[in-house]
């Protein structure tokens, strides 16, 4: 959580800085500020979003060639002006931003106390900063020697960027567990936590690995050093990211923009891997592992929120094709349960950003047990795509809104084209059969596009349960996923509780819940044990609750019994998330509008979770 941005060139900062600071504003929006240097260290900072501090810093002097901002999510200490980004040293002559968590602050935080240093904030960030002017101080060395120097006494996550009244032409930047990139333009450099901020000025980049500290000073080229004082050459990268890609392109909200590029979006993660014309699929990312895969005694998919999600679509996947026994875990609990794991095992990761804390936890976990983990990410050169051993990307684009949409379809359908992968390989699964779903995923942008089509109506249908207090989600099947899926875009945009549920445990306690005033949505499409849930439809109807379904085109036996019905085309029952989960996102959408909510930037929420 937390962005931040840095910049030093020959370009006035400020604009850099505040429009970086919009483009990484998902990471956390409840205060933000601003440093910038030239004979002094000038920093703003307010409580609230980017704009606020825009109307804050307006008429003040913002004149500066070096700078860097932050935008917050907080962590130690309520969002409030005091706790906000730059923080400033005793003397005042050092400012650092971070995102990440010191573990080990309270422990730093009383010895400075100690040796006499003053606290003005309730952050764990602040000690940081003390510690380095009390080396640079105790031990009479330059800025970049003391922050090597207070990393090594440092537990916990950061990436930092540190500005010194003393060297107005030096940036310090440094980073471990949060991500941090490097822009490299023509005698000007970009530091920021993902690359958004820095794409219309470069596409050369570096990433800073765990431990490594970049020493940018103007006109000279970039250093970097770990902390334990080696030197290593930086390599530096192409980025492949386009403006268009990562702004709203006319839609009101990046959320909506994001659910309407599905189609696109479903293709982009099947293309080049998915051939219709030699009937088979092909994975390049993890070529060399399909042996270690196909002869796993079992995979683990760990993964934390909507990846989860996508996960346990996975499970019902990948046993039903490739017969291969899946566990689903939540990162946050599989870290710290000391789970039974060995070299047999290939553990599969999700993450859209690529970025979050649990999961990379989990990862070493996993590698340090000798398990193969593989990844399934979204942002190309994220922490978790080089912490695992080999992936595939999904090749989603960049997802904005801080409830994921496309990400989610993307990893269903790269998690289908590895189970069909490895079905195809096992012989678990008969040629005609794996023919058939081919074909049949290869139509699948094409009913999304469909489902699209039905926005008018889900908007209607959110109009009359925009003020509802509660809802049920239920699904049986590759449904449940879906209905965990549809209840948490539900909560987390729209404020309004709902409860995801596979629809035959409802009887086993929710079904106390149900009365007139409770909507229950079923996805309810015909395949699978249809007729079971029409047996839970019928449940809920007896009891008055209102039932919005989910059904396929054509449907009548639900139509007779729901109050309203969404129809969506048929597909093979394991690709039907791909397509029930469109309705969902829709449907949550317009009530968050409907409702005035903040739908991009959920309150409470960040895109990426890069603390435990
Ligand atoms: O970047 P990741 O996929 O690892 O993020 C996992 C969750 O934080 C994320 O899916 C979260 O649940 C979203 N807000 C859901 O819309």
């Amino acid at each position: 959580m937390c962005g931040i941005v840095a910049y030093i060139g020959p370009r006035e900062a400020y604009p850099v800085l505040i429009k970086g600071l919009h483009r990484l504003e998902y990471r956390g929006y409840d205060s933000a500020g601003i440093c910038l240097l030239n004979d002094d260290i000038r920093i703003f900072k307010c409580k609230g979003k980017v704009s606020d501090l825009e109307d804050y810093v307006a008429g003040k002097n913002t004149s500066g060639t070096i700078g860097m901002a932050h935008t917050r999510w907080a962590t130690h200490g309520e969002p409030n002006t005091i706790n906000a980004h730059p923080h400033f040293s005793q003397n005042r002559t050092i400012a650092l931003i971070h995102n990440g968590i010191i573990e080990n602050y309270m422990v730093l935080r009383s010895e400075l106390k100690n040796r006499g240093y003053i606290f003005t904030s309730e952050t764990d960030t602040e000690v940081l900063v003390h510690l380095i002017e009390d080396i640079m101080i105790s031990e009479q060395v330059a800025v970049e020697d003391a922050v090597r120097i207070a990393l090594n006494q440092v537990i916990g996550a950061y990436a930092i960027v540190i500005l010194a009244r003393d060297s107005p032409d030096k940036i310090i930047a440094a980073r471990k567990g949060s991500p941090m990139v490097l822009g490299i333009g023509k005698g000007e450099f970009f530091v920021a936590s993902d690359a958004t901020p820095l794409i219309e000025y470069t596409d050369n980049v570096v990433y800073l690995n765990d431990e490594e500290i970049a020493i940018i000073e103007r006109g000279k080229d970039l250093k970097i050093k770990t902390i334990r004082n080696q030197s290593h050459t930086p390599y530096i990268q192409k980025l492949a990211l386009s403006l268009n890609e990562i702004e709203k392109g006319g839609f009101e909200h990046f959320m909506l923009k994001e659910i309407y590029e599905q189609p696109r979006s479903i293709f982009d993660s099947m293309r080049g891997r998915l051939h219709i014309d030699q009937g088979n699929v092909t994975l390049g990312g993890i070529r060399d592992y399909e042996q270690k895969i196909l002869n796993a005694k079992r995979i683990i998919i760990t993964a934390c929120g909507t990846s989860w999600h996508a996960g346990l679509v996975g499970e019902y996947l990948i046993e039903d094709l490739a017969r291969i026994p899946v566990e689903v875990e939540y990162s946050s609990e599989f870290r710290y349960r000391n789970p039974v794991l060995n070299e047999d095992d290939v553990v599969i990761a999700i993450s859209q950003s690529g970025e979050t804390a649990d999961t990379l936890a989990a990862i070493d976990l996993a590698k340090s047990k000798g398990a193969t983990v593989l990844g399934i990410c979204n942002v190309v050169g994220s922490s978790i795509a080089r912490a695992t051993h080999a992936g595939v990307y999904t090749h989603a684009g960049p997802e904005i809104g801080v409830a994921s949409t496309k990400a989610f379809t993307a990893q269903v359908a790269v998690l289908t084209l590895l189970g069909l992968l490895i079905a195809q390989k096992k012989g678990t699964i008969p040629n005609s059969r794996f023919q058939k779903i081919l074909l049949e995923l290869d139509s699948i942008p094409a009913k999304v596009e469909r489902i699209l089509q039905l926005n008018d109506k889900i908007r209607d249908i959110a109009t009359i349960y925009k003020d509802v207090k509660n809802s049920l989600y239920l699904g049986r099947g590759y449904n449940f996923p879906v209905a965990l899926e549809g209840a948490l875009k539900l909560k987390e945009i729209s404020y309004i509780h709902a409860e995801g549920y596979p629809a035959a445990e409802m009887k086993h306690g929710p079904i106390a819940l149900i009365d007139e005033h409770m909507p229950v949505l079923f996805i309810a499409t015909r395949r699978g044990i249809y007729e079971k849930v029409i047996s839970n439809i019928e449940e809920v109807k007896a009891r008055k609750g209102k039932i919005i379904a989910i059904v396929t085109e054509g449907d009548e036996s639900v139509k007779n019994l729901a109050d309203h019905c969404i129809e969506i085309p048929d597909t093979e029952e394991m690709l039907i998330p791909l397509l029930a989960t469109i309705p969902l996102q829709l449907l949550s959408y317009h009530i968050a509008v409907m409702r005035n909510c903040n739908v991009d930037q959920p309150r409470n929420l960040a895109k990426s979770v890069t603390v435990e």
